[in-house]
């Protein structure tokens, strides 16, 4: 059975993606970081559609964690052909109060994990008769910057540069691409005031919020459309285009 590794499975967009693989007929790394128990629901639900799953707790900005993630996967699966990089974290604050130190490890789980993980997969990949794929999670902030969170805008756009560029690198055997979300209903966004989601609803043209369900649609795409390659697909309810 083919496998995937998705990071940051044990909630949110990573869970619905780690599920949607599993009905699709993948074995699954998930992999958490500080929830482990939530890691292990994610597990059983995975089990749920006939396939393995495999529990991973790995910081993976930290490249030796990310190296042991992908072993795992290998010798639970005896390989690995597909990689989500979906762990992510985000802060609101504006430059003006924010530590470089905030900077950095934004910049470290939200890109350079992405780069540890797929460097750390890229043997197992190519010996991948599955059309093997990685699909980097990356943010409409990407496109739209973000005056209060700088750090976060900043690491979802040079996510989409590392799309080109592993593309380019890693043809013509492994494709890489990217999902871009709009505003998804999980704990990332659950802080928002009634008068904030008011607002942010009323940017959205389809007049709703993205469920990770969503996001997990455009991935599965991505994953399965072997004539795209170095590509971002926007998923935001129309919000990119007002
Ligand atoms: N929600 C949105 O509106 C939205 C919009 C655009 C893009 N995104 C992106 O979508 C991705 C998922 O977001 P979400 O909303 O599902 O967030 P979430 O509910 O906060 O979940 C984040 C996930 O990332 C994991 N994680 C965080 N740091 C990690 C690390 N160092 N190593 C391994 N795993 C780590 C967490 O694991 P633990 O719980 O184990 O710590 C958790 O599973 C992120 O990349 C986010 O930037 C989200």
């Amino acid at each position: 059975m083919p496998a995937t590794v998705v990071t940051g499975s044990s909630r949110g967009i990573g869970r619905a993606i780690a599920e949607r693989f599993a009905a699709d007929g993948y074995d699954v790394a998930v992999n958490y970081h500080t929830s482990a128990d939530a890691a292990e629901t994610v597990a059983r639900a995975v089990r749920e559609h006939g396939v393995e799953a495999t529990v991973v707790g790995a910081d993976v900005s930290d490249p030796e964690e990310a190296d042991r993630l992908v072993e795992s996967a290998t010798e639970a699966f005896g390989g690995v052909d597909h990689v989500v990089n979906n762990a992510g974290i985000d802060q609101h604050r504006y430059t003006a109060e924010l530590d470089p130190a905030d900077f950095d490890r934004i910049m470290d789980v939200n890109v350079n994990s992405a780069f540890n993980v797929t460097k750390a997969a890229l043997p197992a990949l190519r010996e991948s008769t599955d059309a093997p794929s990685v699909t980097n999670v990356s943010s409409i902030l990407a496109h739209t910057g973000a005056p209060i969170e700088c750090h976060y805008a900043s690491s979802k756009g040079a996510l989409l540069s590392l799309t080109r560029s592993h593309a380019s690198d890693f043809a013509p055997e492994i494709r890489v691409n990217a999902v871009a979300p709009g505003h998804v209903e999980t704990d990332m966004t659950d802080d928002r005031s009634p008068e904030e989601k008011r607002e942010e609803l009323a940017a959205i043209p389809v007049g709703r919020y993205g469920q990770p369900p969503d996001i997990a649609d455009a991935v599965a795409y991505l994953r399965d459309a072997t004539f795209v390659t170095g590509e971002t697909l926007n998923v935001n309810g129309g919000e990119l285009m007002c």
